[in-house]
């Protein structure tokens, strides 16, 4: 577990307003960048039009930066906060642990072309283990 401490959650909330209000925007961008730049991570959503800004990336990348809103809420406690969704991606979707990384690098990627001078770089080191974080508890029913 990465272990945020006080000063990362306070540079996490500092910033997540900007990431909230654009929630679309940039969960699509960086589900985008996911399915181009590690196209296996597209075999896990054969349904999907993977296409940039196609309305499934639109609607689930909304999805994803909305539940990292939840987590940012639920700081303290992110397992909890995320329950249902540990045991979607474990149980149902089966998403192998290796893809979790490549998600969160593309939201951190996405996250520094838009805010700028606002990701410093102790604004993206909290972030990155705020991403790290929650990966480990979405993936920390797989054994
Ligand atoms: C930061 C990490 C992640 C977060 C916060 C996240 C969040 C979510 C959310 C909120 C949903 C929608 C659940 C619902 O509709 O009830 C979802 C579904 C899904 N996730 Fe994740 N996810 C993450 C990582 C991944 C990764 C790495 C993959 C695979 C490469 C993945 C594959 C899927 C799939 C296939 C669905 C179902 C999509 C559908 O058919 O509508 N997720 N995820």
């Amino acid at each position: 577990m990465t272990c945020l401490n006080a000063d990362d959650k306070a540079h996490v909330q500092a910033i997540w307003h900007s990431v909230a209000a654009h929630a679309q925007e940039y969960g699509a961008e960086a589900l985008h960048r996911m399915f181009v730049t590690c196209p296996q991570t597209k075999t896990y959503f054969p349904n999907f039009d993977c296409s940039k800004d196609s309305a499934h990336v639109k609607a689930h990348g909304k999805k994803v930066m909305d539940a990292l809103t939840e987590a940012v809420k639920h700081i303290d406690n992110i397992a909890a906060a995320l329950g249902s969704l540990i045991n979607l991606h474990a149980f149902d979707l089966r998403v192998d642990p290796g893809n979790f990384k490549y998600l969160t690098h593309n939201i951190l990627v996405t996250l520094a072309i838009h805010l700028g001078d606002k990701l410093d770089c102790v604004t993206h080191q909290a972030v990155d283990k705020f991403l790290a974080e929650v990966a480990t508890a979405l993936t920390s029913k797989y054994r």
